[in-house]
């Protein structure tokens, strides 16, 4: 072969390597320098390592499985459960299992802090999982490592995405009420308000809408969405865009009749399928019958609105980049090395 072309065509399979593997490379992050913090508010560089417990606590995954799997056979929101709690716990001082720390006499965590207070739920089933594991491999696993592992499990579970979870998170002392009033974001604020929390995390608007899609499982309490039934803003009128779907807006208001009462009463998510983790979320958003405030006004933003759209259309996509932002959320703020602990019981500090 003429040496021109043999130089030509090893340039270009070099060039399309190079693209494919940083493309996947990207796709699954993995194995970064510390960043709690990188100048930028949080960093999502981590010395997280997917093989962190391979020769310590070789049995971890198998038994986080079984575990969640255990749990949902008598409940199957658990699962959707387990993904907020991941959630809940990374988005104050990072993913340290904070979240799970008792109150005690002397000391107040997040269990009952606004968001979380008679809404998070999981944590029998978080401390089942690690007296398992301490039976197996004592002292070794921590407490925010078994959460990230059970949201996985928990996708995985309701026919989501699988994802390798990089391991090696230390657990707090402690852990901060205020933190969680401030950081979770609310069901009742603007989208911009919402952004900016994900942003000061290290996270972007793209991962405000993927992540997002976790409310294709799972139910929400009446309180959190009334408002739009019967009085929106004040009109005495529902909420134009949920009146457009009449069928589901009647199914709501029987389900949360506009009496105090109807309060802790649930409702699906993602009504079409809430114990399916499909792409559903996004097409519901797309026929305005997205069930919070804070969903349906994703597509109010023409950016998210646009991804909105190419997930209601593509499942593979979202799948895929479900994972990459779970990835990204698991890996705020962690604690590493000789930071933090390794809790017995992940209810107490010690
Ligand atoms: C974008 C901002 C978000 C807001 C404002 C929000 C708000 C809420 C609210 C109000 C509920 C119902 C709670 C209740 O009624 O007790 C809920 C449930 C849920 N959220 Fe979110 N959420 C957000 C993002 C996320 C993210 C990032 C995830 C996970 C990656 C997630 C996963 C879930 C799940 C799975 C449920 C159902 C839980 C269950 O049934 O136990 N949410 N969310």
């Amino acid at each position: 072969m003429d040496h021109k072309i043999s130089m030509y065509l090893f340039v270009s399979y070099l060039a399309i390597f190079t693209l494919f593997f940083k493309g996947f490379v990207s796709s699954f992050p993995s194995g970064y320098n510390n960043g709690y913090n990188n100048g930028h508010g949080y960093g999502l560089t981590s010395n997280l390592n997917y093989r962190f417990y391979d020769r310590s606590c070789p049995r971890l995954q198998t038994i986080v499985k079984s575990g969640v799997w255990r749990a949902f056979k008598d409940d199957s929101r658990i699962a959707a459960s387990l993904l907020r709690l991941h959630f809940h716990d990374c988005f104050v001082n990072g993913c340290d299992g904070s979240i799970l720390l008792n109150d005690s006499e002397d000391f107040k965590g997040e269990k009952n802090a606004r968001p979380n207070r008679n809404s998070v739920r999981g944590f029998e089933v978080i401390e089942d999982i690690k007296s398992d594991i301490e039976s197996s491999c004592p002292l070794t696993v921590s407490c925010a490592d078994i959460v990230a592992l059970a949201a996985r499990e928990a996708v995985v579970l309701t026919g989501g995405p699988f994802w390798p979870v990089p391991l090696g998170r230390r657990d707090s002392l402690t852990a901060s009420e205020q933190a969680a009033n401030t950081n979770i974001p609310s069901p009742f604020e603007p989208l911009e308000n919402i952004t900016a929390k994900f942003v000061t995390l290290g996270l972007d608007l793209k991962d405000v809408v993927v992540l997002s899609g976790a409310h294709t499982i799972g139910f929400a309490q009446c309180f959190v969405f009334k408002h739009r039934l019967f009085n929106f803003k004040g009109s005495g009128q529902p909420d134009p865009n949920l009146a457009a779907s009449s069928a589901l807006l009647s199914k709501l208001k029987d389900t949360c009749p506009n009496v105090d009462s109807s309060d802790s009463k649930l409702a699906a998510l993602d009504a079409a399928s809430s114990v399916k983790f499909d792409n559903a979320y996004y097409v519901n958003l797309m026929n305005n019958r997205g069930l919070l405030d804070s969903d349906q006004t994703l597509m109010t933003n023409p950016t998210a609105a646009a991804l909105v759209k190419s997930y209601s259309e593509n499942p593979y996509l979202f799948s895929k980049d479900f994972a990459v932002s779970m990835v990204k959320m698991g890996n705020i703020g962690v604690m590493t090395g000789s930071d933090g602990v390794i809790r017995a019981k992940c209810g107490f500090p010690g």
